[in-house]
């Protein structure tokens, strides 16, 4: 995607070739910071505090983290413990936990001495991998599009999301916003509702700051709008991301997504994740009370924060003194309210028949009948 007018990614090696790069998403949109990651604290860091988040950035960036800790100390004992901080750093997004899993198979087997090089290009790997399957999640989510403006003939299509699932959340083009770029480009009339996305507001903050930057027509809603909008026939379709999205089609994302399913399902509007396949958990079949659940600190809901008109950032209390707070940050979707899932391989059903039939490779063995 463009910022300021130029191609960026949201992760890259420094010019040193070793550090790791990355856009500081605390600070967006109101300043563009560039950060240098060059240890495994720094990595699980950016993780943990959400200087990168998103499922897919977060599996790269984890993969990066481990290359930096292959710089001191490459030794079995090591590369176990690295593997085992990376992955406490976020609980619910099963890429991380992907990405650790890929880094290991590659890295154990070998010496020492080769698992610097081999992890720094692997991670590289996995971010262009990452970039070519979100391309193709647009090029099979476009369609969905083409066909709602064939409805509406010269009115723009309007797509609701929710969260961040853009090119912030990946390396590049995003997942839920990959086919929504890719109708702007193509010229076709888009406008996309923002859910703010309470509390960390990476709606009002991440998406409409990277939809704008490419030029693509917005409109921040606040996260209880969308059934009203829905329900006066202002939501053509709704398209979100998702962190994890189990074996039998169940998809856990931003806290307040299922509610927006819900009213999409009432309205019979069309309820679409995009998702790259790193993102399914296949060894869950049901998310609900089985996927982990981040909660996360309770001053996140207690405050907000924002740019003061000086443009400094600014956070003030929302909360009575000693107001208690509960911080839920993922809810899931039962595969029921979901339409289908986008994918790098093409639209699947959400459910295990569905998804399997897009990931072969993934079919579990049956039992031989008669
Ligand atoms: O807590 P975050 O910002 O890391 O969560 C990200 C999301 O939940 C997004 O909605 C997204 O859909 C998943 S990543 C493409």
């Amino acid at each position: 995607m463009k910022v300021e007018g130029r191609p960026t990614r949201t992760i890259w090696l420094d010019d040193d070739g070793w550090s790791v790069g990355i856009l500081d998403q605390t600070k967006l949109p109101f300043r563009l910071e560039r950060i240098s990651l060059k240890t495994l604290e720094d990595a699980a860091r950016a993780i943990a505090d959400m200087e990168v988040r998103g499922a897919p950035l977060i599996g790269v960036t984890a993969a990066y983290g481990v290359a930096l800790a292959m710089r001191t100390d490459a030794s079995d004992p090591a590369l176990k413990e690295v593997l085992r901080v990376l992955l406490a750093t976020r609980p619910t997004a099963v890429n991380l936990r992907w990405a650790l899993e890929d880094m290991a198979a590659r890295l154990e087997p070998l010496a020492p001495g080769e698992r610097m090089a081999a992890a720094y290009a692997r991670a590289a790997a996995i971010a262009d991998e990452d970039v070519a399957q979100n391309e193709a999640i647009g090029r099979h989510g476009l369609p969905l599009i083409e066909a709602a403006r064939q409805r509406k003939g010269a009115a723009p299509v309007n797509v609701l999301t929710h969260c961040n699932a853009g090119w912030l959340a990946t390396v590049d083009w995003g997942t839920a916003l990959a086919p929504i770029y890719m109708a702007h480009d193509a010229g076709i009339p888009v406008h996309v509702w923002v859910d703010e996305t309470r509390p960390r507001n990476q709606g009002a903050g991440l998406t409409a700051w990277e939809l704008g930057q490419h030029g693509v027509p917005y409109t921040v809603i606040v996260d209880n709008a969308g059934g009203h909008l829905m329900q006066q026939g202002e939501v053509d379709l709704c398209i979100v991301g998702t962190d994890r999205t189990t074996g039998g089609g169940d998809v856990c994302n931003k806290i307040g997504t299922y509610l927006k399913a819900l009213a999409a399902f009432d309205n019979g509007v069309p309820f679409y994740v995009a998702l790259p396949g790193t993102t399914i958990d296949w060894r869950m079949e049901e998310g609900v009370g089985h996927i982990p659940i981040e909660e996360r600190d309770a001053a996140e809901v207690a405050t907000v924060t924002g740019s003061n008109p000086k443009g400094e950032p600014a956070t003030v209390r929302l909360l009575p003194e000693g107001g208690r707070v509960k911080n839920v940050a993922f809810d899931v979707t039962p595969a029921r309210l979901v339409t289908g899932l986008i994918t790098e391989r093409g639209i699947a059903k959400p459910s295990r028949v569905g998804l399997e039939a897009l990931y072969p490779e993934h079919r579990a063995p049956r039992e031989k009948t008669g």
